[in-house]
């Protein structure tokens, strides 16, 4: 398999950008799907969706990319899981929908587990050797916490706090408690395009002039920066004078500057956009080799600042990203292409990112 060899070289003056067939050979994809996607964190949901104990909320992982079925518990002592959602009897799924329920039980043939997934009891099987044994509990899965935020992983190759580390220490102070998701205002995007295309966007201003006017109008374009971490990027817009941004507490490390939007990306699919009405948080998830969900879920704390800024007019920036990352991956399917060169004072996080994914899929 060719797909998974390329090399991005680490000094950007010399780099060049990912191979077009990366892009688009089917191959690359399905080597994505345990070398990047299984080994890294993935945005399912928000602790509203199992907030008492009791509580049971099933879901896919990546639908398309792992399929993996997973289930949320709050266990009796008002611990949070994530379990693996498929019985370890004949493996049919265990919770089909969301829910408050005292044991989880298999429809299938009744067998039984505790919420935090430990075997409990199974009918007719009193003649079983060896039974039941650890390999009958639910396979836990990882769950961490960011904020209001679960994030999941599979097979992590990495802990959640280098990923998120930078995060949380940047935005302390922020009132992510008071935060209430709005769920009539979250929209998801079908684009015909590879999730990295998608990722390569978001994680340059560079376009932002010429593809985004509205946006243009609120954001400095020369004061916008771009901060690269191990395994995330952030974009700092700085607002233009009299546009909205932060009112940061004297201390604060951006406290002299006008922010007006924190884009925070964590490798590789979650987005968290923080605006001063709120967060909104964007979950990419690649459907096939060109074809890519992007939901944007908005979660709010300040619903006066919500029509302001660089955080206004979102589905309006959206369109325009699709219609631009629909029209590159025409572009990288074309004989004449391969690869570009970046640019060093705008393209990092691109450069990054390109790194990132030669990292793990070279495995
Ligand atoms: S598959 Fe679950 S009890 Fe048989
Ligand atoms: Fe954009």
């Amino acid at each position: 398999m060719t797909a998974g060899r390329f090399e991005i070289d680490p000094d950007i003056r010399v780099a060049a950008t990912l191979p077009a067939r990366v892009y688009s050979d089917p191959d690359a994809f399905t080597l994505q799907r345990e070398r990047i996607f299984a080994r890294t964190w993935q945005y399912a949901g928000h602790d509203d969706l199992v907030s008492v104990a009791g509580q049971v909320c099933p879901f896919t992982l990546l639908p398309g990319a792992l399929d993996e079925p997973l289930v949320l518990t709050r266990d009796g002592d008002d611990r949070l899981h994530c379990l693996s959602n498929v019985c370890t009897h004949r493996g049919t799924l265990v919770v089909e929908g969301a829910g408050h329920l005292q044991q989880l039980r298999c429809c299938y043939h009744g067998r039984r587990f505790t919420l935090d997934g430990q075997f409990h009891s199974m009918p007719e099987f009193e003649g079983t050797a060896g039974f039941p044994s650890k390999a009958d509990d639910l396979p836990p899965v990882s769950l961490a916490q960011l904020e209001r935020f679960l994030m999941v992983a599979l097979a992590p190759a990495m802990p959640f706090d280098d990923v998120a580390g930078p995060l949380r220490a940047r935005l302390a102070g922020l009132p992510f408690a008071d935060l209430v998701y709005d769920g009539a205002a979250a929209r998801e995007f079908l684009i015909e395009a590879t999730w990295a295309l998608y990722i390569d966007n978001y994680l340059e201003g560079f376009h932002i002039p010429y593809v985004h006017s509205s946006l243009a109008t609120t954001l400095d374009y020369g004061a916008y920066a771009v901060e690269l971490e191990r395994y995330a990027v952030l974009q700092l817009g700085i607002a233009k004078p009299g546009e909205r941004a932060f009112a940061l507490p004297k201390g604060h490390r951006d406290a002299n500057r006008s922010v007006a939007a924190y884009y925070f990306w964590l490798f590789p699919t979650t987005m968290f956009n923080v605006y001063p009405w709120g967060v909104s948080v964007n979950v990419v998830t690649p459907l096939a080799v060109d074809r890519t969900r992007v939901s944007f879920l908005p979660f709010v704390w300040d619903e006066g600042a919500r029509g302001e800024g660089a955080g206004s007019g979102l589905d309006r920036v959206e369109r325009e990203d699709e219609a631009i990352v629909e029209a590159v991956q025409r572009g990288v399917r074309s004989r004449l292409y391969d690869r570009g060169r970046y640019s060093p004072t705008r393209e990092g996080g691109v450069h990054h990112f390109h790194r990132l994914l030669a990292e793990f899929m070279h495995g």
